[in-house]
């Protein structure tokens, strides 16, 4: 079969469906390589800054790696604004929804909302209310939101930071867009 023969979803087979399905697996077993495509994007995307954002990325994977972070949140940490480019008004909510099927909930929660916490760093020069983290404070991962945003992200701005280049971070993005995912589109 090299397509299916349906124009219909409500018209397919079951042995059409199972053709898809393992075309779908393979087009996924391409993730990591396409992940590392669309950081690779991001030396051209929000300028302004001292860095490419690629380059904040790579900085705060680094700075993640040298704590000694597990490697999930490495890859977190690698990829929290990967977003910027598709999209740029929710991009914490995309980078979470890429990595959800394969980390734990609370590091999801944390990419999930990096952008309401990085506003304690610059909210007061904006005329915003620096503290909206505090929407959060309820959460079991509220303290690790603020750790993460602390420590990777709203310092990873810094030019003569030595970090590893993308390619340090290849077997682990492999590593962990290669997990059996939790869940799949069913559970959103
Ligand atoms: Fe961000
Ligand atoms: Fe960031």
């Amino acid at each position: 079969m090299q397509t299916v023969s349906f124009n219909n979803m409500a018209d397919g087979t079951p042995e059409e469906y199972q053709f898809l399905e393992e075309l779908e697996k393979q087009y996924a077993a391409g993730l990591p390589a396409r992940i590392e495509q669309s950081l690779e994007k991001l030396e051209n995307s929000l300028s302004g800054y001292k860095v490419s954002r690629l380059v904040h990325s790579l900085q705060s994977a680094t700075r993640a790696f040298r704590d000694k972070k597990p490697v999930e949140y490495v890859i977190a940490a690698l990829i929290h604004d990967i977003g910027d480019e598709l999209a740029p008004f929710t991009h914490s909510e995309m980078a979470a929804s890429i990595l959800r099927p394969f980390v734990a909930d609370d590091l999801y929660q944390i990419v999930r909302t990096h952008g309401v916490f990085q506003v304690y760093y610059y909210g007061e020069q904006m005329g915003l209310d620096k503290n909206i983290r505090e929407r959060y404070a309820h959460e079991s991962w509220y303290q690790e939101a603020i750790e993460f945003c602390e420590k990777y992200d709203q310092n990873c701005f810094d030019p003569s930071y030595p970090h590893e280049p993308l390619e340090f971070f290849k077997p682990m993005i492999e590593e962990v867009f290669s997990r059996e995912p939790k869940f799949g589109e069913l559970a959103s």
